[in-house]
């Protein structure tokens, strides 16, 4: 029992199942960079307050260095006894510069120290996904913009509604992945807080100056309470919720573009690059790439509702329970990371189909221009929208458009119809009348991507 951090009061050994099910290096090695970092300023915090000397402190840093380079490098060696990341760097520091290795860990606990590697780990990935969205958004802005033109059929109950402008459905999603970015700063302010110095529970009895680790490790705050510090996943829980809430816009996107890609909608076509054929059926394409996005989001709900199983009912502070949030955690970055890459490398490849879009257009989808140019006579909504429907139930009866009834075959229904409806039949018009804020006219949608545009160069 040589290796173990914890031997001094045992003296059976750990049944291997039980060694094997408790450890979790196989997966917290990833947070190396983050584990010597935050000793290599926890030692220099101690040698502050004149727990080790300045020689002692200096020989820990160098060996720290040297770890640092291992993993880098990849040869790093795992030993058996290795229960996690903290319990393998430090073996190692000992192996390095010997018993001096033993005063690194003074007045520290793995559970001040795990919280912190985590956080410190979370703050850079969250950067990371930052950058994939921030990448996703700028190539919405972009197609929003080029392709403003473009008109389609817009869907509520995925029954034909209204007219729209493609670049308004881009730009639908752009405003919600915008959203996920300011929920990110805002999780990442609240990640971004120092619980090294929280000892096991209770504090630390040195006086190390927290401050300055803090500054040291670039967090942006200190941990208040020491039994909060070391219980404290809400980062994680926060984190695995904002991924599920991503996930889910990124779901949808998938499962609309995943209808404009069949051939009974044909509004779009999918790259090359991102679909996949049929082993059987040599005519299919694809659209795997969407599909997978969609499927990853029951992933990313799954490991945030598992660790949200697991926090509750644990007692106050550290309990084994909470070493569960690495993997809910690792998976749920490495998977948005692909789903994000890959959403962006859709949507820069996608080709659209404008005429199959506007073909897709159909004069029944102007019915409520229809109540509007009635409205604009004078004619209450309400009854307007009667005298509407009713014009659709004669075209129905007659078998025509609802543009193919005759100007008499109007007024039969309502006397207000005149000679001017002709100007009803038009989709650009349609689509332009909505030039209020938030609408889906060409003023608009432009008023959109300018403003997205402005707050993607602030950035
Ligand atoms: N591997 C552990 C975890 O991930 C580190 C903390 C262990 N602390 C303890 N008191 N056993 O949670």
């Amino acid at each position: 029992e040589g290796n173990k951090l914890w031997g001094g009061r045992f003296t059976g050994a750990t049944d291997p199942v039980m060694e094997a099910f408790n450890a979790s290096i196989s997966y917290d090695k990833r947070m190396w960079k983050a584990d010597i970092e935050g000793s290599q300023a926890y030692i220099q915090a101690i040698a502050k307050v004149n727990i080790v000397t300045a020689e002692e402190r200096d020989s820990i840093l160098k060996g720290l260095e040297q770890i640092k380079g291992e993993w880098a490098s990849g040869s790093f060696d795992l030993k058996p006894g290795d229960e996690d990341i903290h319990t393998a760097n430090e073996r190692r520091l000992k192996e390095l510069i010997g018993s001096a290795a033993g005063k690194l860990h003074t007045g520290r606990s793995r559970n001040d120290q795990v919280a912190t590697d985590m956080r410190l780990w979370l703050g850079d990935a969250l950067l990371t996904l930052r950058g994939h969205l921030v990448s996703l958004l700028k190539v919405i802005c972009q197609r929003a913009e080029t392709e403003e033109e473009v008109l389609m059929p817009g869907y509520t109950h995925l029954q034909r509604a209204q007219p729209i402008r493609w670049s308004h459905w881009l730009l639908s999603y752009g405003w919600m992945l915008q959203r996920d970015i300011q929920r990110l700063d805002q999780l990442r302010q609240r990640v971004m807080v120092l619980p090294l110095g929280s000892g096991a529970l209770a504090g630390n009895p040195f006086g190390v100056d927290r401050k300055f680790l803090q500054e040291e490790l670039g967090m942006q705050g200190l941990s208040k309470n020491s039994l909060d510090a070391v219980s404290d996943r809400d980062f994680v829980a926060e984190f695995l919720f904002w991924a599920s809430l991503l996930s889910i816009h990124l779901s949808r996107w998938a499962e609309d573009l995943i209808l404009y890609c069949t051939k009974e909608f044909n509004f779009v076509a999918l790259s090359d690059a991102y679909s996949t054929g049929s082993s059987l059926m040599p005519q299919k394409k694809n659209a795997d790439s969407l599909e997978l996005i969609r499927g990853k989001a029951g992933r990313v709900y799954g490991n945030c509702c598992g660790f949200m199983m697991s926090l509750k009912g644990i007692p106050s502070t550290y309990n084994k329970d909470l070493q569960e949030d690495k993997e809910a955690m690792f998976d749920t970055y490495d998977t948005l990371s692909g789903v994000l890459q890959v959403a962006t490398g859709v949507l820069s490849t996608l080709k659209i189909h404008p005429k199959e879009m506007e073909g897709a257009l159909s004069a029944d989808m102007l019915a409520t221009d229809l109540a509007y140019y009635l409205v604009r006579k004078g004619v209450p909504f309400r009854d307007a929208h009667c005298v509407a429907g009713e014009c659709v139930a004669l075209a129905e009866k007659k078998g025509c458009s609802l543009s193919d009834l005759t100007v008499q075959d109007m007024k039969s229904v309502n006397q207000l119809f005149g000679e001017d409806i002709g100007s009803v039949w038009n989709y650009s018009n349609s689509v332009d009348q909505y030039s209020a804020v938030g609408g889906t006219g060409l003023s608009s949608v432009r008023q959109q991507f300018t403003e997205m545009k402005e707050w993607l160069s602030r950035d």
